[in-house]
């Protein structure tokens, strides 16, 4: 086939993101314990390689060394997250840190002199351990206390950030500690997860009302992850579970977050098993109505292919989603050997088209989609760079397919890899590598990988040969 120019609209926004908890280190402003650094304490073990989110980029020392790596590796724009245990160090709520202030006036002046656009997005997993003891997303006054987090920010950075995102995959959160295991403080109950899903949509709701007042010139919106759901077959029972998990992982928030209400199916389901949260009123629900976002980031990595679950998984036990269905893995689908994640480059263009098609075209990007690697040190050449072609076609893949829903309506403004320099991963630490840059953990040297030099002349090319 021929080769042909892929170019993108004008202004398009190139860039990554990562969040505070996986790059910043604890420096020395002073910062409250989260839950992440609880997590470790009590259970060292669930961490692979015993690594710590206290062995990070060290991002707090070397910010102005980033800056200009995010400018010889073609960034426009970068998501960072700001830490709301570092603003609040003494309990999360309070007196403001005078420190945390001036790092991230810092670093978002250093950026906007380096014609990088802030993108700033407010909780990404980090809760502050103390408030987590308050009952976290459980609980009204931990709401309260992210909302005067969030007016803070807005009060601090109004003037140096282009657009504010309230949360990173809230359903990341409530997925690892309400209904599986991966999240601090793992509670394996699915109505209490319902109302940690209605407080965090209340609190979304309620920053963008504080953003309003403030009335910044920017925008503010929310960060999703959404997988476009398939049923494994085109038997009933299957088709029917597919509806069901698309129910549950990627309308329940993305409704009321966007449209500003809950799926009804979704709503009729949880009072038939008898698993509404138990605190909500009018009076969330009008404000959840009121304050929608106002752009929509979306994670794109893989799909969700649906089998029916033709047992219950003990019925004895909590009320699950997966009791109506199971995840299945698609014999003969590609897959991201080094991860074991399914590569679906399509995905992104039918995720695009969904919300064309049933969000009202609200402006949106590409806020995170990547490829991580294991071991990935064993692409090295001799000279200490990793040659990454497989990230260069995946990126290719999948932003051929981003082209194609520009040119057929979708109002997407921009595309940002995860991640920038190789960080810290949650409970897989340094496990899966994702970036444009590798990091040498010990010495914490930088090196651009192949793809981040792909990705500067995307970038300035605003475009790429296919
Ligand atoms: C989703 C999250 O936003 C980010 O924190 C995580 O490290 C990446 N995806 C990769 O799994």
């Amino acid at each position: 086939m021929n080769k042909q120019q892929l170019t993108f609209p004008k202004d398009f926004w190139w860039g990554s993101a990562w969040s505070a908890e996986q790059s910043e280190g604890r420096g020395e402003t002073g910062k409250a314990e989260t839950v992440w650094e609880r997590w470790y304490k009590e259970q060292p073990y669930r961490f692979y390689q015993g690594i710590s989110s206290e062995t990070t980029t060290d991002h707090i020392h070397r910010y102005k060394e980033d800056v200009q790596l995010m400018k010889q590796t073609g960034h426009n724009s970068f998501r960072v997250s700001i830490s709301w245990a570092r603003m609040f160090p003494a309990d999360g709520t309070g007196e403001v840190n005078p420190k945390a202030i001036e790092f991230y006036r810092d670093l978002f002046t250093e950026m906007n002199k380096n014609n990088i656009k802030v993108f700033a997005n407010l909780y990404h997993f980090d809760m502050p351990a103390v408030l987590q003891d308050k009952g976290g997303w459980e609980s009204r006054e931990v709401v309260d206390a992210y909302v005067k987090f969030a007016d803070t920010c807005f009060k601090e950075f109004g003037d140096l950030v282009y657009h504010w995102f309230t949360f990173n995959e809230p359903l990341g959160p409530i997925l690892g500690s309400y209904l599986e295991d991966f999240h601090y403080p793992n509670i394996i109950d699915f109505k209490r997860g319902a109302q940690a899903t209605h407080f965090t949509i209340l609190a979304h709701a309620k920053a963008i009302a504080a953003h309003k007042k403030r009335d910044l010139n920017s925008k503010i919106g929310v960060i999703l992850n959404l997988s476009p759901t398939f049923p494994r077959s085109q038997n009933p029972a299957d088709v029917k579970a597919a509806e069901i998990a698309d129910l549950f992982y990627v309308r329940s928030f993305l409704d009321p977050m966007v449209k500003g209400r809950y799926p009804e199916k979704l709503v009729e389901l949880l009072r038939e098993y008898d698993q509404l949260p138990s605190d909500y009123t009018e009076e969330d629900l009008a404000c959840i109505k009121e304050n929608t976002a106002q752009i929509l980031g979306l994670n794109y990595y893989e799909p969700r292919r649906v089998k029916a679950r033709l047992t219950a998984v003990n019925p004895e036990g909590p009320f699950l989603p997966d009791w109506f269905f199971e995840n299945h893995v698609m014999p003969g689908r590609r897959m991201n050997e080094y991860r074991g994640w399914e590569i679906y480059e399509k995905g992104i263009h039918d995720l695009c088209m969904d919300i064309k098609e049933n969000y009202g075209n609200i402006e949106s990007f590409i806020s995170e989609n990547g490829m991580g690697v294991a071991n990935e040190e064993r692409f090295m050449d001799e000279t200490g760079q990793v040659i990454d072609d497989y990230r260069i076609e995946y990126v290719q893949d999948h932003l051929a397919y981003l082209w194609k829903a520009i040119n057929d309506g979708c109002n997407i403004k921009g595309y940002h890899l995860w991640t920038f320099i190789d960080c810290w991963s949650w409970i897989n630490a340094y496990k899966n590598r994702y970036g444009l840059v590798s990091l040498d953990l010990p010495t914490q040297k930088r090196t651009i990988k192949k793809s981040g030099e792909f990705y500067k002349q995307l970038s300035d090319q605003n475009g790429f040969e296919y």
